[in-house]
């Protein structure tokens, strides 16, 4: 055991020397290296000043992915003013280019974006906004000396220093326009859970020491408002939503292991039914892969522990009724899931859409009344495997996040690492156990009987093996620190006051049940919260930009 411990320390050292002389950067803004730029937003000429690649924190473990641009509506520097903000009040858009848990590049603006017209950034210049865009670190980040540089939780640790990179320069009059006190975040997928956490964690202490390992200007972290489409959060939980919402399924369509860690330089768009998935979500494949009567069992046990977790949330509805769910999975929450989905089918409705082949909705004299579970699941079809996140192979997007510097994939729940393939069953016993049952049965052990050996024997062999297989579980502190859930209605902690969520109503990239404990536990807290369930759409973002920007209006004016 010292002699571990030893090594592990020898380990860290080296790590910790790796990047001991690496170059210093300023994070003093200058204000006057910047280019003029005009770009044409859906008809409308906007002309902007573009500040670019600067880096974020003094002491950057990658530089290209720890810088941001900024750019300025050049009214604000005429003293004019632009949807009614001035470079005084002009909020400040700082949207994240993340996804799939991989580094995400700055968010430029674009005249064509995949939904047609401008995209995010340009249309919030177009509409006064300062936009202020980060690179941020991702689990495929290596350091050219071979060091993992980009695990968690080093996205929210950058997205937070380049919040504070902002407000330290424009508070000292350096930036030249934007109110800091109308920082609005937004992302998708990925993206949108970091927008969520950094709503959520607003200067939240446990984040301080990273912040200041990378050189984090001294300054607040907390925000105005976030904006997350389809944010797969609350990884630590995210299991035991998805059977809950999937285990009629009897296939899923995941594509496979192959596109589940695209490499960090992949942008090809993902084949698959749902349009417009993101670059780094996995892909869906054409035929589905039976869901076998072991990932059954496992399947039923996990949807069994949601309904403790949800409870233990303490949610409550608008006029104080908790949203709980009964042991056998029914109860007020599941209704509100559903009424979640209809109010978008009726939303549908009401702007004139043809949903009556919609097998999974019952219409009833223009109204939207009922919502059939397993029909939508053999609707939209379930895409993720048993366990979804935390795979027992280690070889998720999300195994992969929660690596270390040295170990590239983890565990995050604990309930993983119990069925864990690198928990072995002792040869001898299994054998015992087998000869036992053949000798009952005539069958072999059955892979429930397995799995408990290998859960009675975890304990035992964790004991012996203290640093091997503990190594594999994700630092506990790190997995809280990526759950914004974690974080909402800490005294401590200022979380954001205004929220808009997005879910697609074709979306199987993690369970509505995720997005919706968020949205009400912000509620429940306090905070302004518009979320909504999308008519149509899968796994995206960004489809809806003119309610978006209304949206920001309102809350900013
Ligand atoms: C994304 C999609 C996923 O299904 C997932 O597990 C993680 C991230 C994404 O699109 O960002």
């Amino acid at each position: 055991f010292i002699k571990r411990a030893k090594e592990k320390a020898e380990k860290e050292k080296a790590f910790t020397n790796a990047f001991k002389g690496r170059q210093e950067y300023s994070i003093v803004f200058n204000p006057e290296d910047y280019s003029t730029k005009t770009m044409n937003a859906n008809g409308e000429d906007v002309t902007f000043r573009a500040y670019e690649h600067l880096v974020y924190v003094k002491k950057p473990y990658v530089p290209e992915s720890q810088m941001l641009s900024i750019y300025i509506p050049e009214a604000y520097l005429k003293g004019g003013t632009v949807n009614g903000f001035t470079a005084e009040t002009a909020p400040i858009f700082m949207p994240n280019g993340v996804g799939g848990y991989m580094p995400g590049t700055i968010v430029e603006p674009q005249e064509d974006s995949r939904y047609g017209g401008a995209n995010a950034a340009l249309y919030a210049l177009s509409n006064g906004y300062v936009v202020v865009s980060p690179a941020i670190r991702g689990r495929s980040l290596k350091h050219k000396n071979g060091y993992e540089t980009g695990k968690a939780p080093a996205l929210i640790v950058d997205y937070k220093a380049a919040v504070r990179f902002v407000r330290f320069n424009r508070k000292a009059g350096r930036i030249p326009a934007g109110d800091t006190e109308k920082i609005i975040a937004s992302g998708t997928s990925a993206g949108g859970a970091l927008s969520a956490l950094l709503g959520a964690t607003g200067n939240a202490k446990d984040y301080v020491p990273y912040l200041k390992e990378v050189g984090a200007a001294k300054e607040r972290d907390d925000i105005f408002a976030s904006m997350a489409y389809c944010p797969i959060t609350n990884l630590e939980n995210a299991d035991m939503a998805y059977e809950w919402m999937f285990h009629n399924a009897n296939e899923y369509y995941n594509a496979g292991p192959a596109r589940r860690m695209p490499p960090a330089d992949s942008n090809a768009a993902p084949e698959g039914n749902v349009q417009n998935r993101p670059a780094n979500a996995p892909a869906e494949a054409i035929q589905g892969t039976a869901i076998t009567p072991e990932q059954k069992e496992i399947s039923a046990e996990l949807k069994d522990k949601f309904s403790e977790y949800l409870n233990s949330l303490n949610l409550r509805d608008s006029i104080g009724n908790r949203l709980n769910l009964a042991p056998d999975g029914y109860g007020l929450f599941r209704e509100f899931i559903e009424s979640l989905y209809l109010e978008a089918a009726q939303n549908a409705i009401d702007t004139g859409e043809d949903i009556s082949k919609t097998p999974w909705v019952t219409v009833s004299e223009g109204m939207a009344v009922h919502m059939d579970f397993d029909k939508y699941i053999a609707a939209v079809k379930r895409l993720k495997g048993v366990p979804a996140f935390d795979a027992f192979d280690m070889t998720t997007g999300e195994n992969n996040e929660f690596g270390t510097y040295d170990i590239a994939n983890k565990h995050f729940s604990r309930y993983a690492l119990e069925h864990s393939q690198l928990v072995t069953v002792p040869k001898e016993e299994e054998e015992k156990k087998i000869a036992e049952e053949k000798a009952r049965q005539y069958g072999l052990a059955t892979p429930v009987e397995k799995r408990q050996l290998r859960k009675a024997n975890l304990e035992e062999q964790m004991e012996k093996d203290k640093l091997d297989l503990s190594q594999y579980m994700a630092n506990g502190l790190v997995v809280k620190m990526l759950n914004p859930m974690r974080y909402i209605g800490n005294p401590d902690v200022q979380t954001a006051p205004h929220w808009r969520i997005r879910h697609g109503a074709l979306d199987r990239d993690t369970a509505l049940a995720i997005p919706a404990m968020l949205a009400v536990k912000l509620k429940n807290s306090g905070k302004k919260v518009d979320f909504k369930v999308a008519w149509g759409y899968g796994h995206a973002g960004d489809y809806d930009l003119p309610d978006l920007f209304a949206w920001t209006d309102r809350i900013c004016k």
